[in-house]
């Protein structure tokens, strides 16, 4: 009996401990990923990251693909320290390329106007305020009830030919069941061979089924990291961040 107990308990601890040192490696790589991205912003800034920002790891992954792709044609969905980065980066690599931000809050896309100035990379990003309004059923999921007005976007997005890179990282989760689901069906006649899709936040059930709804119309490559997810065809050079050796595997 006692034996019995002893071993459940060695059991209980061992997995405690287990998935211990798996935090400790993923909080060690977002740390090495975050001061990789601090290289960008030498002057005196501050960046927030809220609870609300994207990962400095998905963050990382976006703008290697930007640096060593060439991406010239770039969109966001869900502005915030992703904007940032990527405007910082098409300045700091002397990028020609295209940069919209997609933003359904008004409030927060003029303070993000207002800070992109203070660091002078409002000329790299083209932030479009568009409200998430009725979504019409040819981009729309089952009870998926709202998304970007689409109206704005067709005017804004009017001399666009291709998108290299589409970031996906709103609108927030809880505005609608499938709150991201348009962004492919939507962007679908830009999409080629070259381009790849990140998706934010896999690990909820909605993404995770907006991920393999959308490989399925793709049929791209799919890598997920931490809780992010990159759709891609082998067409390019590999960009995934630099991974640190895991002494626990
Ligand atoms: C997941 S966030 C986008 C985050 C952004 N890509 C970043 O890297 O920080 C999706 C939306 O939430 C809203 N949002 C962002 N930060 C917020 C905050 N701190 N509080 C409330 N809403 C926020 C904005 O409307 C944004 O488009």
């Amino acid at each position: 009996m006692i034996k019995k107990v002893k071993k459940k308990i060695k059991k209980f601890i061992d997995v405690r401990v287990r998935l211990l040192k798996d935090q400790q490696y993923i909080n060690q790589q977002i740390n090495f990923n975050y001061n990789q991205l601090s290289q960008l912003f030498r002057e005196d800034s501050f960046i927030p990251f809220s609870a609300w920002a994207i990962s400095p790891t998905t963050i990382l992954h976006v703008i290697n693909d930007i640096s060593i792709n060439k991406r010239k044609n770039i969109i966001e969905f869900g502005a915030g320290a992703s904007t940032f980065y990527i405007a910082k980066l098409l300045k700091t690599i002397k990028s020609n390329a295209t940069f919209y931000s997609v933003e359904s809050d008004e409030d927060w896309a003029l303070e993000l106007e207002r800070q992109l100035k203070l660091y002078e990379i409002s000329d790299f990003v083209k932030i479009i305020y568009a409200p998430l309004v009725e979504v019409s059923n040819n981009y729309a999921l089952t009870d998926q009830r709202t998304w970007y007005d689409t109206y704005i976007l067709d005017q804004k997005l009017k001399d666009q030919i291709e998108f290299d890179l589409i970031l996906v990282d709103g609108p927030f989760g809880g505005s609608t069941p499938y709150a991201r689901y348009s962004a492919v069906p939507y962007l679908e006649r830009y999409i080629n061979d070259r381009t790849s899709i990140y998706l934010d936040d896999v690990q909820r059930k909605d993404e995770a089924e907006i991920l393999t709804l959308w490989n399925k119309k793709l049929k791209f490559k799919v890598i997920e990291i931490e809780r992010y997810a990159c759709l891609k065809k082998d067409q390019n050079f590999d960009v995934t961040p630099f991974q640190l050796s895991n002494p626990w595997i």
